[in-house]
């Protein structure tokens, strides 16, 4: 890991200079990796989102730039694709067009449970399984925490003799991050939480970070860019000068380099069917990346945009 001084200079605020470890490598084609604490597992700091994206009818023409996004994926090294069965056909469209793809066993597949119920949650995996034509889930996660702990007892089940190989739990309000800091403090089963943080909301910085680090659970980003809102505030305003001493070349890079440089984080999961979006947002898994000084200033730097 290389040290060294980073500075920036800031209108009216002079230069603010800090010794930085967060600049991984000058080399900009390595790819930004995070540990999963429970295995010790890399995965790419930044993975896929497919909520409304992937929710595309069969035949759709769409399904063919939903095919380019996944084979943009693979081929900038991005592995965590993430659905849900509330995600209308994502996941059958997941399934589908990753099996059209030279190495459909590349990926990094997640989905969750969403019903109440231990046979509604058992048939809505196995569902999920088909759909996402996979024999093995890296990761089932509990959908909005619903019915969490009769599901927390059948993923367990399903860990242990081999049909999934994560257990995670999501949600993505605020008010959410205690409850799963205490489902985290009460199941140490649990490998992932999934939950919101932006630029905008930190909200997770300050309830839900530390007890995920204390507890070594991996952190999932979902709506890193708060639902696309975060492109409609900053509009067609300019990037700060000096982002580019952070290899920073779009918005969609300024706010994934801001979320994946948090120590908890493992991955964000920007949602995207725009190839050109998706190879953005893969690139913000290289070059450098901030650290919690510098962080505060693009934080800052945001606000008054
Ligand atoms: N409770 C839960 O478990 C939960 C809740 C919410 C979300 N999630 C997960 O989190 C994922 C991400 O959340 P999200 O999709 O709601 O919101 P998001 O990732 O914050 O934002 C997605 C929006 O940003 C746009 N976008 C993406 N990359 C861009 C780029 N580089 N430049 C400009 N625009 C860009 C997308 O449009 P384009 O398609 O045009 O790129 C889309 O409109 C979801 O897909 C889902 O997998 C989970």
């Amino acid at each position: 890991m290389d040290r060294r001084t980073f500075c920036i200079t800031l209108p009216g605020l002079g230069a603010i200079c800090t010794i930085t470890s967060s600049v991984i490598s000058q080399d900009k084609s390595i790819l930004h990796q995070r540990r999963i604490p429970s295995s010790g597992e890399e995965i790419p700091a930044i993975g896929l989102g497919t909520w409304i994206q992937f929710d595309v009818p069969n035949g759709d023409p769409e399904m063919d730039q939903l095919q380019t996004v996944l084979q943009q994926m693979m081929d900038h090294g991005g592995k965590v694709i993430d659905s849900s069965p509330m995600y209308g056909r994502s996941e059958v469209n997941v399934g589908q067009l990753t099996q059209e793809l030279r190495n459909p066993d590349h990926f990094f597949y997640a989905t969750k449970v969403w019903t109440s119920g231990k046979e509604a949650g058992k048939q809505q995996i196995a569902q999920s399984m088909a759909r996402m034509q996979r024999d093995q889930l890296d990761l089932l996660q509990i959908h909005n925490l619903l019915d969490w702990s009769t599901h927390m007892k059948t993923l367990i089940d399903l860990k242990s003799s081999g049909k999934i190989r994560y257990i995670g739990i999501t949600h993505y309000t605020d008010s959410s991050h205690h409850q799963l800091a205490d489902v985290i403090k009460s199941n140490p089963e649990v490998d992932f939480v999934q939950c919101n943080y932006s630029i905008e909301g930190t909200h997770a910085d300050e309830f839900l970070f530390q007890t995920a680090q204390e507890y070594d659970v991996a952190v999932i980003i979902n709506t890193p860019f708060n639902g696309g809102s975060l492109f409609r505030r900053v509009g067609g305003k300019d990037l700060p000068d000096w982002a580019s001493d952070l290899d920073i070349r779009s918005w969609g890079q300024f706010f994934l380099k801001f979320i994946i440089s948090h120590p908890a984080v493992t991955c964000a999961i920007p949602g995207t069917s725009n190839p050109k979006h998706l190879i953005d947002n893969m690139g913000a898994a290289r070059g450098k990346l901030p650290d919690m000084e510098i962080r505060k200033v693009m934080k800052d730097y945001f606000n008054k945009v």
